[in-house]
Protein backbone atom coordinates (compact mmCIF):
# COMPACT_ATOMS: atom_id res chain seq x y z
CA UNK A 1 0.00 0.00 0.00
CA UNK A 2 1.30 3.49 -0.88
CA UNK A 3 1.66 6.05 1.19
CA UNK A 4 -1.28 7.93 2.53
CA UNK A 5 -0.58 11.78 2.72
CA UNK A 6 -3.68 12.07 5.53
CA UNK A 7 -0.89 10.45 8.02
CA UNK A 8 1.27 13.81 8.16
CA UNK A 9 1.27 15.62 11.35
CA UNK A 10 -1.44 18.76 10.36
CA UNK A 11 1.76 21.26 11.53
CA UNK A 12 4.60 19.69 9.44
CA UNK A 13 2.43 18.78 7.27
CA UNK A 14 3.17 21.42 4.70
CA UNK A 15 6.82 21.95 5.66
CA UNK A 16 7.41 18.11 5.18
CA UNK A 17 5.80 18.90 1.49
CA UNK A 18 8.32 21.64 0.83
CA UNK A 19 11.62 19.80 1.80
CA UNK A 20 9.93 16.67 -0.39
CA UNK A 21 10.19 18.94 -3.30
CA UNK A 22 13.33 20.41 -2.36
CA UNK A 23 15.13 17.13 -2.14
CA UNK A 24 13.36 15.75 -5.73
CA UNK A 25 14.14 19.36 -7.31
CA UNK A 26 17.99 18.41 -6.47
CA UNK A 27 18.52 14.79 -6.99
CA UNK A 28 14.97 13.80 -9.35
CA UNK A 29 11.86 12.42 -8.74
CA UNK A 30 12.66 8.59 -8.95
CA UNK A 31 11.05 7.37 -5.83
CA UNK A 32 13.01 6.36 -2.72
CA UNK A 33 12.39 2.86 -1.95
CA UNK A 34 14.11 3.34 2.08
CA UNK A 35 15.74 5.81 4.15
CA UNK A 36 18.66 5.25 6.67
CA UNK A 37 19.89 7.31 9.44
CA UNK A 38 23.54 7.05 10.12
CA UNK A 39 24.70 7.63 13.67
CA UNK A 40 27.50 9.20 15.17
CA UNK A 41 30.45 8.00 13.29
CA UNK A 42 28.51 5.81 10.71
CA UNK A 43 28.82 8.84 7.72
CA UNK A 44 31.12 6.60 6.08
CA UNK A 45 28.28 4.74 4.16
CA UNK A 46 27.36 7.80 1.95
CA UNK A 47 31.09 7.17 0.39
CA UNK A 48 29.72 3.47 -1.20
CA UNK A 49 26.26 5.63 -2.79
CA UNK A 50 26.27 5.65 -6.45
CA UNK A 51 24.99 8.75 -8.58
CA UNK A 52 24.81 10.69 -4.98
CA UNK A 53 23.26 14.19 -4.90
CA UNK A 54 24.16 15.44 -1.59
CA UNK A 55 22.04 18.03 -0.34
CA UNK A 56 22.91 20.17 2.89
CA UNK A 57 20.07 19.63 5.86
CA UNK A 58 20.24 23.94 5.83
CA UNK A 59 19.32 23.91 2.10
CA UNK A 60 16.43 21.75 2.72
CA UNK A 61 13.41 23.97 4.00
CA UNK A 62 12.48 22.97 7.32
CA UNK A 63 14.89 20.39 7.91
CA UNK A 64 16.83 20.31 11.58
CA UNK A 65 19.95 21.99 12.08
CA UNK A 66 22.36 18.56 13.06
CA UNK A 67 24.50 20.06 15.41
CA UNK A 68 26.83 17.39 16.66
CA UNK A 69 30.00 16.70 15.47
CA UNK A 70 30.36 13.19 13.84
CA UNK A 71 27.19 14.03 12.12
CA UNK A 72 27.46 15.97 8.72
CA UNK A 73 24.48 17.23 8.46
CA UNK A 74 23.64 16.16 4.49
CA UNK A 75 21.05 14.47 3.01
CA UNK A 76 22.43 11.87 0.22
CA UNK A 77 20.52 10.17 -2.22
CA UNK A 78 21.60 7.96 -4.75
CA UNK A 79 21.54 4.41 -5.63
CA UNK A 80 22.98 1.72 -2.80
CA UNK A 81 23.54 -2.24 -3.68
CA UNK A 82 20.61 -1.50 -6.34
CA UNK A 83 17.97 -0.16 -4.52
CA UNK A 84 17.53 3.76 -4.19
CA UNK A 85 18.16 4.99 -1.10
CA UNK A 86 18.04 8.63 0.84
CA UNK A 87 20.70 8.64 3.82
CA UNK A 88 20.70 11.13 6.40
CA UNK A 89 24.06 11.88 7.40
CA UNK A 90 23.13 12.96 10.87
CA UNK A 91 20.21 13.18 12.96
CA UNK A 92 18.81 15.95 15.09
CA UNK A 93 18.40 14.44 18.99
CA UNK A 94 15.95 15.48 21.87
CA UNK A 95 19.06 17.28 23.76
CA UNK A 96 19.59 19.44 20.71
CA UNK A 97 16.78 22.18 21.18
CA UNK A 98 14.81 19.92 23.76
CA UNK A 99 11.96 18.89 20.81
CA UNK A 100 11.15 14.92 21.05
CA UNK A 101 9.73 15.35 17.37
CA UNK A 102 13.05 17.09 15.76
CA UNK A 103 12.98 14.13 12.78
CA UNK A 104 9.23 14.66 11.93
CA UNK A 105 10.05 16.77 8.89
CA UNK A 106 12.98 14.32 8.01
CA UNK A 107 10.79 11.30 8.60
CA UNK A 108 7.90 12.61 6.67
CA UNK A 109 10.07 14.21 3.59
CA UNK A 110 10.84 10.29 3.30
CA UNK A 111 7.93 8.90 3.32
CA UNK A 112 6.57 11.42 1.16
CA UNK A 113 9.97 10.68 -0.97
CA UNK A 114 7.89 7.16 -1.66
CA UNK A 115 10.17 5.62 0.89
CA UNK A 116 8.01 2.42 2.94
CA UNK A 117 11.32 1.39 5.08
CA UNK A 118 13.66 2.96 7.36
CA UNK A 119 17.06 1.75 8.76
CA UNK A 120 18.00 3.76 11.65
CA UNK A 121 21.72 2.65 12.69
CA UNK A 122 23.36 4.58 16.35
CA UNK A 123 26.03 4.34 18.19
CA UNK A 124 25.45 3.56 21.91
CA UNK A 125 26.57 2.10 25.15
CA UNK A 126 26.46 -1.53 25.84
CA UNK A 127 25.18 -2.95 28.96
CA UNK A 128 26.19 -6.14 28.31
CA UNK A 129 29.42 -7.55 29.00
CA UNK A 130 29.65 -10.19 26.08
CA UNK A 131 28.64 -6.96 23.71
CA UNK A 132 32.09 -5.46 23.16
CA UNK A 133 32.84 -2.16 22.09
CA UNK A 134 32.72 -1.97 18.26
CA UNK A 135 30.07 -5.28 18.15
CA UNK A 136 26.59 -4.28 16.28
CA UNK A 137 23.35 -5.25 17.44
CA UNK A 138 20.33 -5.35 15.89
CA UNK A 139 17.41 -3.67 18.15
CA UNK A 140 14.55 -6.06 19.21
CA UNK A 141 12.49 -3.65 21.40
CA UNK A 142 13.23 -0.46 23.31
CA UNK A 143 12.31 1.20 26.52
CA UNK A 144 11.43 4.68 26.81
CA UNK A 145 12.99 5.94 30.07
CA UNK A 146 12.94 9.90 29.19
CA UNK A 147 8.78 10.34 29.86
CA UNK A 148 9.05 12.25 26.86
CA UNK A 149 7.03 11.19 23.49
CA UNK A 150 7.35 12.80 19.70
CA UNK A 151 3.70 12.03 19.37
CA UNK A 152 2.41 14.13 22.67
CA UNK A 153 0.33 17.15 21.44
CA UNK A 154 -0.23 15.07 18.09
CA UNK A 155 -4.17 15.93 17.82
CA UNK A 156 -4.81 12.40 15.54
CA UNK A 157 -6.00 9.50 16.68
CA UNK A 158 -3.22 8.23 14.41
CA UNK A 159 -1.23 9.40 17.11
CA UNK A 160 -1.91 6.16 19.55
CA UNK A 161 0.65 4.38 17.99
CA UNK A 162 0.83 0.29 18.93
CA UNK A 163 4.68 -0.50 19.77
CA UNK A 164 4.37 -4.78 19.41
CA UNK A 165 6.79 -5.65 16.78
CA UNK A 166 7.81 -1.79 15.77
CA UNK A 167 11.14 -3.57 15.04
CA UNK A 168 10.16 -5.58 11.75
CA UNK A 169 10.33 -9.30 12.22
CA UNK A 170 10.74 -9.55 8.92
CA UNK A 171 13.18 -6.97 8.84
CA UNK A 172 15.20 -8.37 11.88
CA UNK A 173 15.70 -11.79 10.04
CA UNK A 174 16.77 -10.06 6.81
CA UNK A 175 19.74 -8.44 9.07
CA UNK A 176 20.22 -11.53 11.00
CA UNK A 177 21.03 -13.35 7.55
CA UNK A 178 22.70 -10.43 6.03
CA UNK A 179 25.28 -10.72 8.72
CA UNK A 180 25.73 -14.62 8.73
CA UNK A 181 26.60 -13.68 4.97
CA UNK A 182 29.39 -11.19 5.98
CA UNK A 183 31.05 -13.79 8.66
CA UNK A 184 29.63 -12.49 11.66
CA UNK A 185 26.67 -12.88 14.86
CA UNK A 186 24.58 -10.26 14.86
CA UNK A 187 22.91 -10.44 18.37
CA UNK A 188 19.61 -8.71 19.11
CA UNK A 189 19.33 -6.59 22.00
CA UNK A 190 16.46 -3.82 23.97
CA UNK A 191 17.50 -0.36 23.27
CA UNK A 192 16.77 2.22 26.45
CA UNK A 193 16.47 5.74 25.71
CA UNK A 194 18.32 8.58 27.70
CA UNK A 195 17.38 11.81 27.09
CA UNK A 196 21.54 13.01 27.31
CA UNK A 197 23.83 14.80 26.03
CA UNK A 198 25.05 13.94 30.36
CA UNK A 199 26.20 10.23 29.25
CA UNK A 200 24.47 7.86 32.28
CA UNK A 201 25.56 7.91 36.08
CA UNK A 202 26.64 4.31 36.90
CA UNK A 203 23.61 4.06 39.37
CA UNK A 204 21.52 4.92 36.27
CA UNK A 205 23.48 1.97 33.95
CA UNK A 206 22.38 -0.40 36.89
CA UNK A 207 18.90 0.33 36.97
CA UNK A 208 18.89 -0.24 33.08
CA UNK A 209 20.11 -3.52 33.41
CA UNK A 210 17.77 -4.32 36.07
CA UNK A 211 15.12 -3.62 33.83
CA UNK A 212 15.92 -5.51 31.06
CA UNK A 213 18.06 -3.47 28.84
CA UNK A 214 20.87 -4.79 26.83
CA UNK A 215 21.96 -0.64 25.11
CA UNK A 216 21.42 2.70 26.31
CA UNK A 217 21.64 5.40 24.03
CA UNK A 218 20.27 9.10 23.54
CA UNK A 219 18.57 8.75 19.95
CA UNK A 220 16.78 6.41 17.43
CA UNK A 221 13.64 5.83 19.93
CA UNK A 222 11.84 9.01 19.38
CA UNK A 223 12.39 8.11 15.01
CA UNK A 224 10.92 4.82 15.89
CA UNK A 225 7.55 6.11 16.97
CA UNK A 226 7.50 8.93 14.67
CA UNK A 227 8.01 6.25 11.66
CA UNK A 228 5.76 4.17 13.04
CA UNK A 229 2.72 6.64 13.53
CA UNK A 230 3.26 7.36 9.21
CA UNK A 231 3.45 3.87 8.73
CA UNK A 232 6.89 2.64 7.83
CA UNK A 233 8.77 -0.33 8.21
CA UNK A 234 11.35 0.13 10.55
CA UNK A 235 14.88 -2.00 11.28
CA UNK A 236 17.95 -0.90 13.79
CA UNK A 237 21.16 -1.92 14.05
CA UNK A 238 23.16 -0.41 16.88
CA UNK A 239 26.77 0.13 17.11
CA UNK A 240 27.89 -0.20 20.72
CA UNK A 241 30.99 2.34 21.08
CA UNK A 242 31.82 1.60 25.15
CA UNK A 243 30.43 -0.07 28.02
CA UNK A 244 27.94 2.10 29.96
CA UNK A 245 29.02 4.32 32.66
CA UNK A 246 30.47 2.75 35.74
CA UNK A 247 30.74 -1.64 33.86
CA UNK A 248 34.44 -1.01 32.89
CA UNK A 249 36.81 1.02 35.23
CA UNK A 250 39.53 1.74 32.73
CA UNK A 251 37.00 3.16 30.67
CA UNK A 252 36.49 6.97 30.22
CA UNK A 253 33.33 7.60 28.30
CA UNK A 254 33.60 10.69 25.69
CA UNK A 255 32.51 11.54 22.46
CA UNK A 256 35.64 11.68 20.78
CA UNK A 257 35.42 7.57 22.60
CA UNK A 258 31.84 7.13 20.69
CA UNK A 259 33.29 8.69 17.50
CA UNK A 260 36.88 7.04 17.04
CA UNK A 261 35.11 3.90 17.99
CA UNK A 262 32.18 3.35 15.42
CA UNK A 263 34.97 4.27 12.62
CA UNK A 264 36.66 1.46 13.61
CA UNK A 265 33.33 -0.45 13.19
CA UNK A 266 32.00 1.18 10.55
CA UNK A 267 33.36 -1.09 7.75
CA UNK A 268 31.30 -3.96 9.29
CA UNK A 269 28.17 -1.87 9.65
CA UNK A 270 28.75 -0.96 5.23
CA UNK A 271 28.68 -4.76 4.90
CA UNK A 272 25.35 -5.66 6.95
CA UNK A 273 23.86 -3.22 5.13
CA UNK A 274 24.90 -3.53 1.56
CA UNK A 275 23.56 -7.45 2.30
CA UNK A 276 20.45 -6.45 3.61
CA UNK A 277 19.63 -3.60 0.83
CA UNK A 278 20.29 -6.52 -1.83
CA UNK A 279 17.62 -8.76 0.02
CA UNK A 280 15.30 -5.54 0.06
CA UNK A 281 12.28 -6.77 -2.02
CA UNK A 282 11.91 -4.17 -4.67
N1 LIG B 1 25.33 6.22 26.68
C1 LIG B 1 24.50 6.94 25.91
N2 LIG B 1 24.76 7.21 24.63
C2 LIG B 1 25.89 6.72 24.11
C3 LIG B 1 26.79 5.97 24.87
C4 LIG B 1 26.49 5.70 26.23
O1 LIG B 1 27.24 5.03 26.96
N3 LIG B 1 27.82 5.64 24.03
C5 LIG B 1 27.54 6.18 22.82
N4 LIG B 1 26.38 6.85 22.86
Amino acid sequence: MGFLPELLHPRSAQASRLAAEAVRAAAGVEPVEIGLVLGTGLGALVEEVEDAVATAYAAIPHFPASGVTGHAGRLVVGRLAGRRVALFQGRAHYYEQGDAAAMRVPLETLALLGASTVLLTNSCGSLKPEIAPASLVALADHINWTGLNPLIGDPSDARFVNMVDAYDPGLRAQLARAARAAGFDLPEGVYAWYSGPSFETPAEIRAARIMGADLVGMSTVPEVILARRLGLRVAAVAMATNYGAGMDEREVISHAQTKAVALKGVAKMQALIRGFLAELAP
